[in-house]
């Protein structure tokens, strides 16, 4: 039972304006020019229909396990990486491990997050799943020192983010004015080397010179954890990535901050399973996961049917922050239910059942 406080969180969107400082709501929501991308990656999933099956025995429980990178989550979804949690929330990403704790899903915090990444280690309870995300810095050893702590700290995954060589052009942060004082705020007391990051320092701080010959870099720089790949957005470079021994794709736009009127995750993913099926087909050793947009159970199980093995959601949590880690445990109690009940109502009583013959993506499949 949820304390009344998060009494309004009843879906995942739209976000609770009113209880967040502009600059965080402003933050959160910010997408790259006019949004075109962000808003089309939530509503076209509206796009694929549902072919619900009936008269099938779904009393019970569902089981909706899954497996990302070796790791199991309870639940088909995770927390995608996003920076400075403290602009909502004074406790800030510590209240992400915490819900994501409760629920048994795995946490990614950013690179740029506002508490340091040994506190959120120490956070975590046992057997949780954390990964760590990195953006490489342009002063190499950086990252390695970064890589061999969150190693050491037992992140279990590194989710190498490479679509941002440089950052988008985010206007709703330019108008409210999301200033180095709001940065420096949410950065508080937190040491990175003799470093303390900030977004504002992204542009400058992140190496536009990766390739896909740094997946092996950093799996030796992270005394071989896996990579996930996160920022894949066409079949070209999903093979090259996987030629280059990813261990994971993350198809994802950046949630629609980076470059705007690029593809949606939907229609990367249909990409995917139309020029190189072999990439989704499950049990694959490759793990799958679509990020931007999922907002309704509805959208997670079309992702799933369409041969993703999990999806990734930012904004619902970071806007959740406000209510602490009882909104993000909230939020994806919202989820579950919804993902149980569109299940059901498929016909369907685990994730391994989902399949293509439980949708018809053909209006997206004709874009
Ligand atoms: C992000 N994202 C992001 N990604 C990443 O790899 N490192 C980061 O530091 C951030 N920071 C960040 C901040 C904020 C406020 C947002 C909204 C997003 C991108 C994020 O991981 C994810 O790809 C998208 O946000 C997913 O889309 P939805 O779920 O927010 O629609």
């Amino acid at each position: 039972i949820m304390p009344r406080d998060t009494a309004g969180l009843t879906s995942l969107g739209p976000p609770p304006r009113r209880r967040h400082p502009l600059q965080s709501w402003a933050y959160y929501a910010s997408a790259a020019d006019d949004g075109w991308t962000a808003q089309q990656s939530k509503s076209i999933w509206s796009q694929v229909r549902l072919r619900p099956r009936v008269l099938r025995n779904v009393d019970g429980p569902v089981d909706l396990r899954t497996r990302i990178v070796g790791h199991e989550s309870r639940l088909p979804f995770m927390i995608s990486p996003a920076a400075m949690g403290k602009l909502a929330h004074k406790d800030g990403e510590l209240c992400l491990v915490e819900g994501a704790g409760r629920v048994g899903i795995p946490y990614a915090p950013s690179n740029h997050a506002s508490v340091a990444h040994r506190d959120l280690a120490a956070a975590a309870r046992p057997g949780q799943t954390l990964f760590f995300q990195l953006y490489v810095h342009r002063e190499r050893w950086r990252s390695e020192k970064q890589l061999a702590e969150a190693k050491r700290l037992g992140f279990r995954a590194v989710v190498l983010t490479v679509d941002v060589a440089i950052p988008g052009n985010r206007e709703l942060d330019l108008r409210t004015g999301l200033d180095e004082n709001a940065v420096a705020l949410a950065n508080a007391g937190k040491e990175v080397g003799q470093h303390v990051l900030a977004v504002a320092t992204t542009a400058a701080t992140i190496d536009a010179s990766v390739t896909f010959d740094d997946i092996a870099w950093v799996k030796k720089a992270s005394d071989g954890l896996p990579v996930l790949v996160k920022g894949i957005q066409c079949v070209e470079d999903a093979l090259d990535a996987v030629a280059a021994d990813a261990d994971g794709l993350v198809l994802s736009n950046h949630g629609g901050r980076q470059v705007n009127t690029a593809s949606t995750p939907l229609e990367i993913l249909l990409e995917l399973r139309r020029h190189a099926p072999h990439l989704l087909s499950s049990p694959s050793k490759l793990t799958i996961v679509v990020d931007g947009g999922i907002r309704r159970g509805t959208d997670v199980v079309k992702a799933l049917c369409l041969g993703a093995h999990a999806v990734s959601l930012a904004r619902p949590f970071m806007f959740s922050l406000v209510y602490g880690p009882d909104g993000v445990e909230k939020v994806a109690r919202i989820l579950e239910d919804e993902v149980v009940r569109a299940m059901k109502l498929l016909g369907v009583r685990s994730v391994e059942e989902l399949g293509p013959e439980y949708v018809n993506a053909r209006r997206v499949e004709r874009l």
